[in-house]
């Protein structure tokens, strides 16, 4: 390549004083000074690092007053000039005609009025309607660079542990959470059923318009009050993956230690601050183990990610730091450095009990078998316990069917309880949830049973069980939750490229 990357040209190891490089990039801001001849500080960046580069560009090179003159924020360019030294210690550009110096225009911003990314502080709220161009900007260039940075650490992380990486598949024919909130995914062109009505009270009109459809292609045959399923591309209804869990379960019960990386989605109409339509999931499944060490490889796991986040990404790291959460790095260092707190779920009732006794004041109430509402969550992380902490062992009526029942009296709970863990860290709530599974085939058939679920559905998930069971465990991680807690961002429609949520998929 005859051109440096931005991140190269600043480096003094790599770029000492004197070389003359070229960058390639696009116009942060640009400043003239008022010297005789003319000076303007062309700031250049092209994404490879938090910082751009400062072009000084003398007048007296040729298209001084013609080009560069004119940059506006966003225009692309190659310049060509020597590195100097900053007074601070840092590289920059010297670009004047005596040492071949050249601004090049590769693309002008048109009407730069009109450019909906102006060289000051926009609102997130309104850059979310700027998606396409959002990441143009130094908080979600870093933004983008962390999700990178984070990714390839979540395959480092398992790789360099011996876990396999499984693709599960996107569209699935079962319910992984049996929680209902799926999208459908079909070809026909309309999924409207009959009106209720009975075959011989319909009618004609009725009867008229149901013969027309099902002579169009990709017309739902209708039974009776309802679309008949078998008609569609995959012979049965099917969805969009809510978890990868139950498929990879497949390959850990033959690999020992695997994990998934990729897309999820879920239907839930809760338009929080916390919760995407579409968001990415890290599911780690590992045999022959039990919730202790589930929870601790979930312990290492993000703490490998936060160490990852720091050394990597300094610089961005820095700016969230300065600009979106003051403390940033301290609060991080306080969670690398402090073993999680491990909390039965039934002490975490207990606790948040005595808060009530003393005060505090929640807008649920708290009660041993209920769920706990994200206020409860945060209350036990970010108040009492001030780090993060695992909750484990919940009652098992507010769990899935494939999560391990306890024996009885676990914990002292004054019910049934299942081996399900949740991390919740501060500033977020639930970054986490797993569980060690239910491997013995009796107890799963009478969860599954007792939950209503669809028995027959589930043959070959219990089929792991049938055949040379073993116990295992494993979690799932929301990519985006991470990226909210090693980031400081605070809505996750911020950590993800094109966010989608009900009523919005633009983009
Ligand atoms: O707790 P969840 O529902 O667990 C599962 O899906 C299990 N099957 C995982 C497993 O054991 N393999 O989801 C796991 C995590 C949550 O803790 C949360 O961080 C994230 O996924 N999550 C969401 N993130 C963004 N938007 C949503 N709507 C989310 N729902 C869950
Ligand atoms: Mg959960």
């Amino acid at each position: 390549m005859s051109w440096l990357r931005v991140v190269d040209a600043l480096s003094p190891a790599k770029s000492p004083v004197g070389t003359r490089v070229t960058v390639k990039g696009w116009v942060r801001t640009r400043r003239d000074s008022k010297a005789e001849g003319g000076l303007s500080f062309v700031a250049v960046h092209d994404g490879t690092c938090f910082d751009a580069i400062q072009a000084v560009v003398k007048g007296d090179i040729p298209n001084y007053a013609s080009d560069v003159t004119k940059l506006t924020t966003h225009c692309s360019v190659e310049v060509t000039g020597v590195i100097a030294q900053t007074p601070k210690g840092g590289n920059e550009l010297q670009v004047e005609v005596a040492t071949g110096g050249e601004v090049k225009v590769i693309g002008w911003v048109d009407d730069p009025d009109q450019y909906p990314i102006q060289p000051k502080q926009h609102t997130f709220e309104y850059l979310r309607e700027q998606a396409h161009l959002r990441v143009r900007t130094n908080t979600f260039g870093a933004v983008a660079r962390m999700r990178h940075c984070l990714s390839m650490a979540i395959h480092r992380f398992y790789h360099e542990r011996g876990f396999y990486y499984v693709h599960t598949p996107i569209i699935t024919g079962s319910d992984c959470e049996g929680a209902g909130n799926m999208f459908k995914v079909s070809t026909l062109d309309m999924m409207r059923p009959l009106p209720r009505v009975s075959p011989e009270n319909e009618s004609a009109e009725s009867k008229k318009l149901r013969e027309e459809f099902s002579k169009k292609p990709n017309m739902p045959a209708w039974t009776y009050g309802q679309v008949d399923h078998s008609t569609d591309f995959f012979g049965k209804e099917s969805h969009l993956t809510v978890s990868g869990q139950l498929n990879v379960e497949t390959h850990c019960c033959a690999l020992s230690r695997v994990y998934t990386f990729g897309p999820t989605f879920r239907a839930e109409n809760s338009n929080t601050s916390r919760h995407l339509a579409e968001f990415w999931m890290i599911e780690p499944e590992i045999a022959f183990a039990d919730l202790q060490a589930d929870s601790e490889l979930a312990e290492d796991f993000i703490k490998f990610l936060i160490n990852a986040a720091l050394t990597e990404r300094a610089d961005d790291m820095k700016f969230f730091d300065e600009r979106i959460e003051k403390g940033l790095l301290t609060r991080l260092d306080h969670v690398l450095k402090t073993p999680f707190r491990r909390l039965p779920y039934t002490e975490a009732i207990k606790i948040l009990e005595q808060a009530i006794a003393k005060g505090e004041k929640f807008e649920y109430p708290v009660k041993w078998g209920t769920d706990l509402q994200s206020e409860h969550e945060r209350y036990l992380t970010e108040k009492h316990f001030k780090q993060p902490v695992i909750l484990m062992n919940y009652p098992k009526q507010i769990k899935a069917f494939y999560m391990r029942l306890n024996a009885p009296g676990t914990d002292g709970a004054p019910g049934d309880t299942v081996a399900a863990m949740d991390v919740l860290v501060p500033g977020v709530g639930e970054i986490i949830g797993g569980s060690q599974r239910e491997e013995r085939i009796d107890v799963l058939d009478a969860r599954i049973t007792e939950m209503g679920l669809p028995i027959k559905e589930y043959w070959w998930y219990r089929d792991l069980r049938r055949f040379g069971t073993v116990p295992h465990a494993g979690f799932g991680l929301g990519f985006e939750r991470a990226m909210m807690f090693i980031t400081g961002m605070q809505n996750v429609r911020d950590v993800i490229p094109f966010p989608r949520t009900p009523k919005n998929a633009e983009f």
